[in-house]
């Protein structure tokens, strides 16, 4: 019969055309080939184990799967959306090439079982390469820190000048946003490596099998513990989901900053050409559409997880074909941040730092205020509401003499108030103003300099991890 379905022993009649287009989820989840065939030798060779089926029977399902692998690799497979998913595709075909044997590999499972294990796998791998490409961008930016410890530029609060620090000290400030975003994947990681494979269809199987055998197998930690909860939890897409979206949220952050630095208001930075992008009609522009395009893909990726998030809302247990709208979500987080990753780190390890623009907007917004006010405090016993007050009228009268207040004689701060005294002058110099910094954490060079090390001893060490999952 035209259109006949593996499933279809209960049907007269095929499926409508437009139904298959509606409900095939083949177009995108063939991308889970690999984790397809792999989850079902495991599960082949764990029926022979089990006596369920022959080793011959389990090896010749081994040999016919690494077949279809290869058809699809090498683009001979034939891709028919009446074959519904990848899941029946693959059977299918499993079945021409090795006839009535194949039909035995679908015994103890049921696609609720696999398309959670197939998807799951997807999920982390995704999870390790992600944490991998994080790992190089951290990298980079404790290679610019290194070289930045003494690089002053303006530290900012409402985009408005107020202390100085030092360059290195700000990426420092992105990499520990990176080591979280690391962190909570790792974490994501070790909480959904449970394998869901033998729950069947909700209420687990008839037949001796072994679940032990396949998680272990497969690099799980152990299988999951309920057979409901197996099939129908979508939890570990939802929280890879969350975790690109803070991802995404931080190199938006980051973008933002390199399209602030790279205007002529700022000129911090020079973005290379090869990560820039010219005007159609002003023939003099370059412009910063690599990280505009990192702020703005993070549209997509917040998306992704609300839409998932509204999926799962509401859905009574255990499977629901509502969750075959969770793969292209997943997919497509997964696409955004593996190449705005890359980019954002080719974009750093390819930007010219202008250090002498950057100490230059240092010499405007009074960035040693706070220190002047500090000096009352700690060398003239004057309280620091007060002390404040005394520095407020030293920065309006260099306002009037249209000077920074760093620029300011000992005479003129002096006149300004009679408790100040002429060694309060120092406090101005706006590089005794960072390097005084030199709390925990704070952005003098020394400080910065034990971020850094701090950053690189962490980041060995999850380098070494990562070898290991
Ligand atoms: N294509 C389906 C999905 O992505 C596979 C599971 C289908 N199971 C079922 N009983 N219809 O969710």
């Amino acid at each position: 019969m035209a259109n006949q379905k593996l499933w279809g022993g209960r049907f007269s009649m095929g499926a409508a055309e437009i139904l298959d287009t509606f409900n095939a989820s083949l177009p995108f989840d063939k991308k889970l080939y690999k984790q397809d065939i792999l989850g079902s030798k495991i599960h082949a060779q764990m029926l022979a184990k089990c006596g369920i089926l022959t080793q011959e029977e389990a090896n010749l399902i081994s040999k016919g799967l690494e077949q279809v692998k290869s058809e699809i690799e090498n683009g001979t497979f034939k891709f028919i959306i009446s074959d519904e998913d990848i899941h029946l595709a693959i059977e299918k075909r499993l079945i021409e090439i090795i006839g009535e044997v194949g039909k035995k590999l679908h015994t103890a499972r049921s696609r609720n079982d696999q398309v959670a294990l197939d998807f799951r796998l997807f999920v982390l791998d995704s999870n390790k390469h992600l944490r991998f490409l994080v790992l190089n961008l951290i990298t980079t930016l404790l290679n610019i820190a290194r070289d930045h410890t003494q690089s002053m530029l303006p530290g900012m609060t409402h985009l408005q000048h107020a202390q100085p620090i030092n360059f290195g000290f700000l990426l420092c400030a992105y990499a520990c946003m990176f080591v979280r975003d690391f962190e909570r994947l790792e974490s994501s990681y070790q909480r959904n490596n449970y394998c869901p494979l033998g729950a069947a269809a909700l209420a687990g199987t008839p037949y001796d099998t072994d679940r032990y055998f396949v998680a272990k197998q497969l690099g799980f930690t152990a299988p999951m513990l309920n057979a409901t909860d197996s099939v129908s939890d979508r939890d570990f897409a939802l929280d890879f989901l969350y975790d690109t979206s803070l991802l995404i949220m931080h190199i938006s952050r980051l973008a933002e900053e390199l399209v602030l630095w790279s205007s002529y208001e700022f000129k911090f930075i020079t973005l290379s050409d090869a990560y820039s992008t010219g005007s159609s009609i002003m023939p003099q522009k370059k412009n910063p559409d690599v990280p505009e395009l990192l702020r703005g893909k993070s549209g997509r990726v917040y998306g992704n997880l609300m839409s998932l998030l509204v999926v799962m809302k509401g859905l009574p247990l255990a499977y629901n074909k509502d969750t075959q709208e969770d793969k292209e979500r997943v997919f497509d987080s997964f696409e955004t941040l593996e190449i705005s990753l890359r980019i954002l780190n080719s974009a750093l390890e390819t930007m010219t730092i202008h250090t002498d623009f950057m100490l230059k907007a240092c010499r405007v917004g009074h960035l040693s205020a706070t220190d002047l006010a500090d000096f009352l405090v700690q060398h003239c016993r004057i309280p620091f509401r007060e002390a404040h007050h005394i520095t407020g009228k030293a920065v309006a009268y260099a306002e009037t003499l249209q000077k920074d207040l760093s620029e300011l004689s000992v005479e003129e701060l002096c006149c300004v108030d009679s408790r100040i005294p002429k060694e309060a002058h120092k406090s101005l110099d706006l590089k005794a103003s960072m390097e005084s910094r030199n709390s925990y954490g704070g952005t003098s060079t020394q400080s910065t300099l034990v971020q850094i090390e701090s950053l690189e001893a962490w980041l060995n060490l999850a380098k070494n991890t990562l070898e290991e999952v």
